[in-house]
């Protein structure tokens, strides 16, 4: 099968997030591996994606699930090999599948040789310049540099003890203490990057997604930040060399090499500034994410992503779900259906039954819409939030540095359920040695995809049918092809692709009449007396006969 278009697949393709830990686990150590992957790129394959976005393979030890990187150009052996990643190049590019790594390049791991470095040598020297060692301010140098705090709770400094034994220089983690912030105002560092990326691309990857990729670099002064305002560390004209540095060198691969940048900002306004024609292809889309299940809130979202984008000369992304958040099976079944990162509203009740309406009809909304849509793993399976996961079984970093404030991202990295009726439901082989790194619940038993491929009407068979009809439809899947919108009642969001397909989702709590049309290509649940689109569901239509 030929790869499609080339130069600029990343435009309108559907990517397939995998979460490796969580994927399949193919050696029986609990802990989804390459070989895993490996092993299932037949179900994506015929869910029918164009790519997939895998998380951070490398070497690590597992502060932050693999975003706390020792060693950018290896594979960690609880994943695999680099012989393992290459198999897996390979096999996904004869079945017709893109491969985007994870690169984190804003932190590495304390284990880093560069941080083991800086933390032997002293303080002022060009070890400790690679990352942000500060004297710290206060009596005896007590108190951290400044009042940056960490994502993930706590201050964003920590103490070193120095070689002798004394305490010493303070650094910088945006994140875990064990995520070291890189400067990115030493050439050292940029020069690195560029290598690693070059090292990927030669093995063939189709792009990289890249880790807080607007943060990278700081202010020079580090002054105090005021509480509140969205990233104060960071210079966004730094921003912009760094990643034309980084196109150069995409751009010098054949083929069609994408760069996407997690732009951590709920605005597309302001996302999308971090894009230009030589720089970031494009970037996550957190405010379509973040939007609650309502047609006005999310037309304006869908009306300002397209009006951001366009001057840019970027695609619009999609995106409903991955593994920082809660998943919206679970968000669209509650009373407040948005996403916030402050409150991921755990243990709030929630109706699954809506909540997978509303997902079906959401999974054809992001499908239609012009641009690249993702596709988080079991999104289209259906599965919701694991919330009752017991805390002495918790790994995010997030739940212990918030003392438990914070419920983390565990329960949206619940292993997937591939087949039969009971944990680990497939995801690791029946001689598995150990039990799934994050216990499953048993509910899963109806949405394996075993399960899904026996009824018509799962979640499974949505997907495939809609990504089947988005590849062939030039209409749905063109980026290029403008979105119009239909007069439709109030709280109904109703748009043409070209002339011939149309897509109508009912947010109105009512049945609605659809608009005139030749026939139903698709829909999320039945029509009500064959004409009625109902409550809560999503409809393709095609406008005219061929
Ligand atoms: C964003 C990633 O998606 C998240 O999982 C990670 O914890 C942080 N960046 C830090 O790397």
């Amino acid at each position: 099968m030929s790869l499609p278009d080339p130069a600029q697949w990343w435009r309108d393709a559907a990517i397939y997030q995998v979460y490796v830990r969580s994927f399949a686990d193919a050696d029986g150590d609990g802990i989804g591996d390459l070989r895993g992957v490996h092993d299932r790129l037949g179900h994506l394959a015929g869910l029918g994606v164009d790519a997939v976005w895998l998380n951070p393979w490398y070497p690590s030890p597992m502060a932050d699930a693999g975003y706390d990187i020792a060693d950018y150009r290896d594979i960690d052996p609880v994943f695999g090999t680099l012989a393992d990643a290459d198999a897996l190049i390979a096999d996904a590019h004869e079945r017709g599948i893109r491969v985007v790594i994870d690169l984190v390049p804003n932190h590495c791991s304390d284990r880093h040789p560069w941080f083991r470095a800086a933390l032997a040598a002293e303080p002022r020297s060009p070890a400790r310049s690679r990352f942000w060692f500060r004297p710290g301010r206060g009596p005896g140098g007590d108190l951290p540099p400044n009042n940056w705090v960490s994502h993930f709770g706590g201050p964003a400094w920590t103490r070193v003890t120095e070689p002798d034994g004394r305490p010493g220089q303070w650094y910088l983690h945006l994140f875990a203490p064990e995520q070291p912030d890189f400067n990115w105002d030493n050439r050292e560092v940029r020069e690195e990057f560029l290598d690693v990326l070059r090292f990927w691309l030669d093995r063939g990857v189709d792009g990289v997604r890249i880790d807080s990729a607007a943060i990278l670099v700081k202010d020079p002064f580090l002054a105090d930040a005021d509480p509140g305002a969205p990233h104060p560390y960071t210079d966004r004209d730094g921003v912009h060399e760094i990643y034309r540095e980084w196109r150069r060198v995409a751009d010098s691969y054949p083929g069609g090499r994408a760069l996407i940048g997690e732009v951590w900002l709920p605005d597309a306004r302001r996302f999308a500034l971090y894009l230009r024609p030589d720089e970031l292809h494009a970037a996550f889309n957190f405010e379509f994410l973040t939007s609650p299940w309502d047609a006005q809130a999310l037309r304006a979202v869908i009306d300002e992503t397209l009006a951001a984008h366009a001057p840019v000369g970027a695609p619009a992304t999609w995106v409903l779900s991955n593994h920082d958040v809660t998943r919206h099976v679970s968000r669209y079944g509650r009373a407040e259906t948005g996403f916030d990162f402050a409150d991921r509203r755990h243990g709030e009740p929630f109706d699954l039954d809506l909540g997978t309406r509303r997902a079906r009809a959401a999974a054809l909304l992001s499908l239609a819409l012009p641009g690249a849509v993702y596709i988080y793993q079991g999104e289209e399976l259906g599965l919701w939030e694991v919330e009752d996961i017991p805390g002495a079984l918790r790994q995010d970093p997030m739940w212990r540095r918030t003392g438990g404030a914070d419920p983390g991202r565990d329960g949206c990295r619940v292993p997937l359920p591939w087949s039969g009726l009971e944990p680990p439901f497939g995801f690791s082989p029946a001689d598995a040695r150990s039990e799934p790194w994050l216990p499953q619940p048993a509910a899963w038993k109806d949405h394996t995809v075993e399960a899904g491929e026996a009824d018509p009407s799962s979640m499974l068979e949505l997907y495939r049918a809609a990504l089947r009809l988005r590849r062939s439809e030039p209409g749905l899947r063109s980026e290029r092809e403008p979105l119009h919108w239909i007069d439709a009642a109030h709280g109904v969001l109703a748009f043409r692709r070209g002339d011939d397909v149309a897509c109508v989702v009912n947010l109105s709590g009512a049945p609605v009449a659809l608009p005139a049309h030749e026939s139903v290509l698709l829909a999320s649940a039945p029509l009500e007396d064959g004409r009625l689109l109902p409550a809560d569901a999503g409809v393709w239509l095609r406008l005219r006969r061929h």
